[in-house]
């Protein structure tokens, strides 16, 4: 079974890829996911906050900043709870390349075309075979529109593209009101790829401390739905775009339904976390039984029977499907 696949100049040997996690913090977790097989790993994001903050250390001019950045530094993040300090961070890329032959991929979390986003040429030279840019961001501020949002995101893809040579992939929330339109300006400002999609962490509120709690659940199989439209529209849409599922894939039944509706890769951290390294195994084995019994030869053979390619209007056939549904909740079986 051939499951072979490519992903951001990658040529990978199946589409189970080691999403960003806290994974790739342990040499011997790493090696344990090379030997269960695993395509490639993301590494866990290096924070813009964590890279300015350096930066604002190095110059050693932090007492001198007025009141207001110290009441907003009072809410940032402190270095302790940074997993890896940006050279840290470097470093760890270095000594999984000379560890294990899984190729890298590095990833950065911020959302302002600034100069922070010159560590992509550190985590190239590191070693990274591709990068992922993760703009997670709640566009909160009433005056500013959709629009800024956007260009600030595509100026940050702009921005990485002119100082890497390295492939890179932009990971993003669903909620952008008009998300066909925003992939393909990021595909015209040079992403080579999407990672659909980010997860919010939601805080909870404690009714009776009357405070904020703040957690992180690890995700569930019903998180993949929302990455299946999107893969089957966009993958339509945009030829020159590698697309990686993120949220919800667990089993070889998940990989299956990503790579039919177009994904060139999945990346799973939750099941691995739950599981254990050895799961990517399971997952694998599992990948290629699954599709012998499904009748295919190949990932490539599959990838796309299911996305929206031919569909002259996927938002008219989504609106029908939704008036269809609404109807099913009569019987949970499911005959719509
Ligand atoms: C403990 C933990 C740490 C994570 N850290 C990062 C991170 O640093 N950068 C990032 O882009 N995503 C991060 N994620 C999100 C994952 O990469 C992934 O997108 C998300 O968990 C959904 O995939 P899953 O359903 O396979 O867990 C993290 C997730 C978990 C559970």
């Amino acid at each position: 079974m051939d499951l072979s696949t490519t992903y951001l100049g990658l040529r990978l040997p199946h589409p189970i890829v080691v999403g960003a996690s806290p994974l790739c913090d342990d040499l011997d977790t790493v090696r344990r996911l090379e030997d269960a097989g695993a395509a490639a790993i993301v590494m866990h994001s290096l924070f813009e906050e964590q890279i300015a903050r350096e930066r604002r250390r190095t110059a050693a001019d932090l007492d001198a900043h007025v009141d207001a950045f110290a009441e907003a530094s009072s809410f940032l993040p402190q270095p302790a709870e940074f997993r890896l300090a940006p050279d840290e961070y470097l470093e760890q890329i270095r000594r999984i390349r000379a560890a294990v032959a899984l190729p890298v991929i590095g990833s950065l979390n911020g959302v302002t075309p600034a100069g922070w986003l010159d560590y992509a040429r550190s985590i190239q030279d590191a070693g990274a075979s591709a990068l992922e840019l993760n703009t997670y961001y709640i566009a909160s501020d009433p005056a500013e529109d959709s629009a800024s949002v956007e260009r600030r995101t595509l100026e940050i893809v702009r921005m990485v593209k002119r100082a890497v040579t390295i492939p890179i992939a932009v990971k993003l929330s669903p909620f952008f009101s008009a998300f066909a339109h925003l992939a393909a300006a990021l595909e015209a400002a040079g992403a080579d790829g999407l990672v659909l999609f980010n997860r919010f962490y939601q805080p909870d509120i404690d009714i009776v401390e009357l405070e904020v709690r703040p957690h992180h659940h690890l995700s569930d199989p019903s998180e993949l739905l929302l990455r299946l439209r999107w893969l089957a529209i966009l993958s339509g849409q945009r030829r020159r775009l590698d697309l990686a599922a993120t949220g919800g894939v667990s089993q070889a039944a998940d990989v299956v339904k990503a790579v039919m509706a177009g994904a060139h890769a999945v990346q799973m951290v939750s099941a691995v976390l739950r599981h254990g390294p050895d799961h990517v195994r399971v997952v694998r084995e599992g990948l290629a039984h699954l599709l012998g019994e499904l009748g295919y030869e190949s990932i490539a053979q599959m990838r796309g029977c299911m996305n929206l390619a031919r569909c002259p209007d996927p938002g008219a056939l989504e609106r029908a499907n939704y008036v269809r549904v609404l109807q099913s909740w009569r019987d949970p079986g499911g005959s719509a």
